[in-house]
């Protein structure tokens, strides 16, 4: 029998290739170019997580596996850093569980639930990773448009019964990549009470929550249900892309330990140095206050070149991405064309869905001078 690999495999992958070959032709011919498609912060991880990241480091004289699901103090910390800020209950040792970053952990989700005759749903805009997961996995997944009439949020009316009523898992992101969309409590609360109705789990992939201009995003967290699983990052609240560090959180005491039997054969165990610093983070709060106003003045300044140069932003108050788009260009690609023409490479909404036209995402995790620089191209 001849070796047979997974189809899903041969589906394009990720795909801004075009693009960026035209971009790593502008290198090559010596334009600097901005690259604002990657979400991967260029200003230095805080101090103090560094400084706990080299103690624990320094302290460590041999190496040894990492306990996969979380030291007992990172966990703590997590479940500390939720009552604190969602007066959220949560048992370290029964509902949370540590992650090396949320990518893994969504990816690996569905693993944990059986598909026969179930489904899972997820936005038509959306991170990659989930639609990865289920066309690797082949499990039968359903898209829900997500259209600025709606606020780029899914329609749960519109979702027909006979779905819901086969639906396993339901990706939810808010506050939303690539649009920023935000939901409201009472979405949220809908939400909740369609997942109870029809028995499935809602993944609220939250990795943006903590970065916001002034009211903080509703979270699954601030609802007492155990149809939740929420999964925090690290990654972009502090600074920490490269130390993989998430958390993944549920009152769903059964969900927790089928999770943890899952994972344990995986090897998806952060590094316990890495631990030590993330439980540092987690306690921390000052370190998120000054991220977020670090954010906010770069928001500010790109907000008002943006409009300068007659873009039309949705949302765009949290995170560090904005959805952006003219009357000038019909597609995606053509406005991804005329910022690349001002040598700044950016992600051709199309990339994340096929409701992604006319935008395109700009992502602005960058360092203050090379901002400016990307403002002054723009007008
Ligand atoms: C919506 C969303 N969720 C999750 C992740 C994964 O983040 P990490 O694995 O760094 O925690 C990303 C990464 O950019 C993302 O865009």
């Amino acid at each position: 029998m001849p070796i047979e690999f997974n189809t899903a495999l041969n589906n394009p992958s990720y795909a801004i290739t075009a693009l960026q070959s035209k971009a790593d032709a502008m290198i090559a011919a010596g334009h600097p170019l901005i690259n604002a498609t990657i979400g991967d912060p260029k200003d230095d991880t805080p101090m103090d997580i560094q400084d706990a990241l080299r103690k624990s480091f320094n302290g460590t004289t041999f190496s040894q596996y990492p306990i996969h699901g979380g030291k007992p103090s990172l966990l703590t910390s997590i479940s500390d850093w939720a009552k604190r800020h969602h007066q959220c209950t949560l048992d370290p040792a029964r509902h949370v569980l540590a992650c090396n970053g949320t990518k893994e952990a969504l990816f690996s989700l569905p693993l944990v639930f059986d598909f026969t005759d179930r489904c899972v749903l997820i936005p038509s805009l959306s991170y990659p990773v989930y639609a990865h997961s289920v066309d690797y996995l082949g499990i039968e997944s359903h898209s829900l448009p997500l259209r600025f009439d709606n606020g780029f949020l899914p329609d749960l009316a519109a979702i027909p019964p006979e779905i819901l009523q086969r639906t396993q898992l339901f990706y939810f992101n808010s506050p939303h990549n690539p649009t920023t969309a935000v939901a409201s409590r009472l979405y949220l609360n809908e939400l909740l009470d369609l997942a109870e109705q029809y028995q499935f789990f809602v993944c609220s992939d939250e990795f943006y929550n903590e970065l916001y201009d002034t009211e903080v995003p509703a979270s699954v967290l601030d609802f007492d249900s155990p149809y939740w699983i929420c999964t925090r990052s690290l990654s972009k609240r502090s600074h920490m892309t490269g130390y993989r560090s998430g958390a993944i959180l549920s009152k769903n005491e059964e969900l927790i330990s089928k999770l943890k039997k899952l994972r344990s054969p995986m090897g998806v165990g952060t590094p316990s140095f890495i631990q030590d610093a993330a439980a540092w983070a987690w306690n921390d709060d000052a370190h998120v206050n000054a991220l977020r106003e670090l954010y906010k003045a770069k928001r500010k300044k790109l907000h008002a070149a943006l409009k300068k140069a007659n873009l039309e932003v949705f949302g765009g108050n949290t995170g560090f991405t904005m959805w952006i788009k003219s009357q000038e260009f019909e597609s995606s690609e053509l406005l991804s064309e005329w910022f690349l023409s001002k040598h700044i490479l950016v992600t051709p909404g199309t990339v994340f869905g096929c409701d992604g036209n006319p935008y395109i995402r700009l992502v602005y995790c960058l360092k203050n001078d090379t901002l400016d620089e990307l403002c002054d191209r723009l007008i």
